[in-house]
C-alpha cells in the first residue's frame, strides 16, 4: 500500500483553489484500494499569518468539514489537524539544525511573501522545514500538491535524502504528484486564487454573499453590445475550470457575439456554482452545526496518526543518540 499525504493551511476559509486543485484529486486518489491517505489541517503552518486564535479555530473547522463535504472516508484514511501532534515540532527542530540557511532564504515563497506581509517572522522563513516534518514524520510515499508548492517538495526531498546519507537511513523520501494539466485556479482579479491575495471565491458562503463575489471579479468596461475577448476575461477563465465542454464553447460565442454582459456571464457561474456542489454545500453546513462529529473524526485520525510519527521520532532521536 502506498501513503498518499497532503495538508491545508487554514489561514482562511477553503477556496475553489483549494478545493479543484488539492481535495478533489486527493479525494480520488484516496479511493484507489492500492492508497491509504493522510490528510491534514496544516494549523501551525495558518499561525504564521493569523494571529487570532479564534479565527484560527473558524478557519480549521471550515477546512475540516470541506474534506468531509467533499466525501473523505475518515475510517479507511488518517485525518487530522497538525498542532494535536506536537511531535512534528521536535521533528523540525532537528531538521532546522541540518538545513542550510541559503536554501531557505533562496526559497521563491519566503522572497514573495517577505516582501508582501507586514510581519515576517521566523515561522515564515522555516515554513518548509515544518513542512518536510509534515511529509517525512509520517513515512509519505507519495504527495499529491498544486505546482506552487513544487519547490517545497523539493527542498522536502533534499532534507531527507541529507538526512539518509548523514545518519543512515531514516526517511522514506517522497515523490511529488502534481498534475502539470491541473491549471492554477485563478482568482477573482485574474491572479492566482490565495488567502493571502484576498482574491478568492469560497463556494460555501450563503448564496448572497457568494453572488457578491461572484459579482466582483475584476472585468474591462467594454460595453455589453461589444463582442469581448472571452480569453482576456477572468469571469470565463473560471467558468472554463467548473463548466462541461459544450457549455464553455457556448459561452466563448456569446462573448464573441456581442449584446452579452460581463454582468450576464457572472450570473451563469454563480448558478453553476450552486447547482454544481449543491451536494457538498448542504454537507458543509451539517459538519459546521454538527461540531461534536467533526471533532470526533478528527480525534480518531490524530489518535492513528500520532502513532506514526512517534515510531518515526524514535527512529530519529536512536540515530542522533538524544
Ligand atoms: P495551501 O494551503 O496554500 O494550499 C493547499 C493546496 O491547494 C493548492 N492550491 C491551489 N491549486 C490550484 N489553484 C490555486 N489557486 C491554488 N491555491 C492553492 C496548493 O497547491 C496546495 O496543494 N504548504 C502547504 C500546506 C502544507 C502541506 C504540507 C502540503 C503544509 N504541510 C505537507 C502538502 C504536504 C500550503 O500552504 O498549501
Amino acid at each position: 500500500m502506498a501513503r498518499v499525504l497532503t495538508g491545508i493551511q487554514s489561514s482562511g476559509r477553503p477556496h475553489l483553489g483549494n478545493i479543484l486543485g488539492a481535495i478533489i484529486p486527493a479525494i480520488m486518489l484516496s479511493k484507489d484500494v492500492q492508497n491509504e491517505a493522510f490528510f491534514f489541517i496544516a494549523d501551525l503552518h495558518s499561525f504564521i499569518t493569523i494571529k487570532d486564535p479564534k479565527q484560527l479555530i473558524e478557519n480549521t473547522k471550515a477546512t475540516a468539514a470541506a474534506w468531509l463535504a467533499f466525501g473523505l472516508d475518515t475510517q479507511k484514511n488518517t485525518f487530522y489537524r497538525q498542532s494535536k501532534i506536537p511531535e512534528v515540532c521536535e521533528l523540525t527542530w532537528y531538521l532546522n539544525c541540518i538545513t542550510p540557511f541559503p536554501m531557505l532564504a533562496n526559497a521563491h515563497s519566503f522572497k514573495d511573501k517577505s516582501e508582501k506581509l507586514a510581519d515576517v517572522n521566523a515561522g515564515l522563513f522555516i515554513y518548509p522545514v515544518l513542512m518536510a516534518s509534515d511529509i517525512i514524520g509520517y513515512n509519505a510515499d507519495f504527495v499529491p500538491v498544486g505546482k506552487d508548492q513544487k519547490q517545497h517538495l523539493e527542498m522536502t526531498r533534499d532534507i531527507a535524502i541529507s538526512f539518509n546519507h548523514m545518519y543512515g537511513n531514516t526517511f522514506v523520501v517522497p515523490e511529488p504528484i502534481i498534475d502539470e494539466r491541473v491549471m492554477t485556479i485563478p482568482g477573482t482579479d485574474g491572479q492566482k486564487m490565495s488567502k493571502s491575495y484576498g482574491n478568492t471565491i469560497d463556494i460555501f458562503l450563503p448564496d448572497k454573499k457568494l453572488r457578491k463575489v461572484i459579482m466582483s471579479i475584476v472585468t474591462d468596461s467594454t460595453r455589453i453590445e461589444a463582442p469581448k475577448n472571452p480569453d482576456a476575461d477572468n469571469v470565463f477563465s473560471i467558468y472554463k475550470v467548473l463548466a462541461s465542454e459544450t457549455k464553455i464553447s457556448e459561452m466563448h460565442s456569446k462573448y464573441l457575439a456581442g449584446n452579452y454582459g460581463y454582468g450576464d456571464a457572472k450570473q451563469e457561474l454563480f448558478e453553476l456554482i450552486l447547482r454544481r456542489f449543491q451536494n457538498e454545500r448542504e454537507a458543509f453546513n451539517y459538519y459546521i452545526s454538527n461540531q461534536q462529529e467533526l471533532e470526533k473524526r478528527l480525534q480518531e485520525g490524530e489518535e492513528k496518526a500520532r502513532v506514526v510519527i512517534r515510531e518515526v521520532l524514535l527512529r530519529v532521536r536512536e540515530k542522533l543518540k538524544f
